[in-house]
């Protein structure tokens, strides 16, 4: 692992290098993005930074100094040609009072890179019981608030699932903890759209303009008539799901296999 953070390599990335009282850490106050690297090379990572502006500015953390962090990325990834790894960069509201006000310090701005292993090609998923609230402050933005992802995930995995699935306030299908959802019915293939409260993912974005598919808002049930499911993510890329709760599904079903190829056809174009 290499730590970057406010403009310093560390000798040691694993050593403590936050302040006790950054408001990332103690109310959650920060953006963060995850990032593919390929070979010593970030994956997608202009999209990836517009989406950190994105919700730094719906967080309304002061604007994201782009060039430190591209600084940052250039600083772990100096030197280190990793075969596959993730980049994780976060923008946090800095050092604070100890409550939920901001303080007036420098935002704290951290990049970390850590190798990363293959998904298997398959997986299971489990609905679980806590809703995605697409009305909230915080839908749609990428927040170190995870602590829901947290609960979830660990429910799901109780239940031998490795992705925990959400539906929204709406009872409609929204996303996963770190993972958008496709599903396919009457042959056609489907995923929520943005205003369910879901992530704007970077891999669901690729797959619609790479191999299309329909944005639609539907009840959660509807994945009882899907012939095939499959996940999508940063570090997942596409995954087929064999198992949504007791149902067992085709995995790879003929549309997650069209897809996976396109996806690693054209994957490379978007390697810096
Ligand atoms: C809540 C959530 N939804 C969806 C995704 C997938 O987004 P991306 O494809 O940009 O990794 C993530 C990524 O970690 C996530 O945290």
């Amino acid at each position: 692992m290499r730590a970057w953070i406010n403009g310093d390599l560390l000798p040691d990335a694993t050593a403590p290098a936050v302040s006790v009282t950054d408001h990332g850490l103690t109310v959650g106050d920060g953006v963060f993005e995850a990032v593919k690297v390929v070979d010593g090379r970030p994956f997608a990572l202009d999209r990836h930074l517009e989406r950190l502006h994105r919700s730094a500015r719906g967080l309304g953390l002061p604007a994201v100094d782009e060039d430190a962090v591209r600084r940052g990325v250039a600083a772990v990834l100096d030197g280190d040609r990793l075969p596959l790894g993730r980049l994780r960069i976060t923008v946090t509201g800095g050092p604070a009072p100890l409550g939920s006000g901001r303080g007036d310090a420098a935002p704290t701005l951290i990049v970390v890179l850590d190798a990363m292993s293959v998904w298997p090609d398959t997986t299971s998923v489990a609905t679980v019981p806590y809703p995605r609230n697409e009305r909230g402050a915080m839908a749609g933005l990428k927040t170190t608030s995870y602590a829901e992802n947290v609960v979830a995930l660990a429910a799901a995995r109780e239940r031998g699932a490795s992705e925990a699935i959400f539906a929204n306030l709406a009872g409609h299908l929204c996303e996963g903890t770190g993972s958008n959802v496709f599903y396919v019915v009457d042959g056609e293939l489907r995923t929520p759209t943005l205003a369910s409260g879901c992530l704007a993912g970077v891999t669901r974005a690729l797959v619609l303009e790479w191999y299309g598919g329909r944005e639609v808002d539907e009840p959660i049930e509807v994945v009882e008539r899907a012939s095939e499911v499959f996940l999508v993510s940063t570090t997942r890329d596409v995954q087929a799901v064999a198992r949504w709760d007791d149902r067992e599904l085709p995995a790879p079903g003929p549309v997650t296999t069209e897809v996976r190829d396109v996806w690693r056809r054209r994957e490379p174009d978007l390697l810096l």
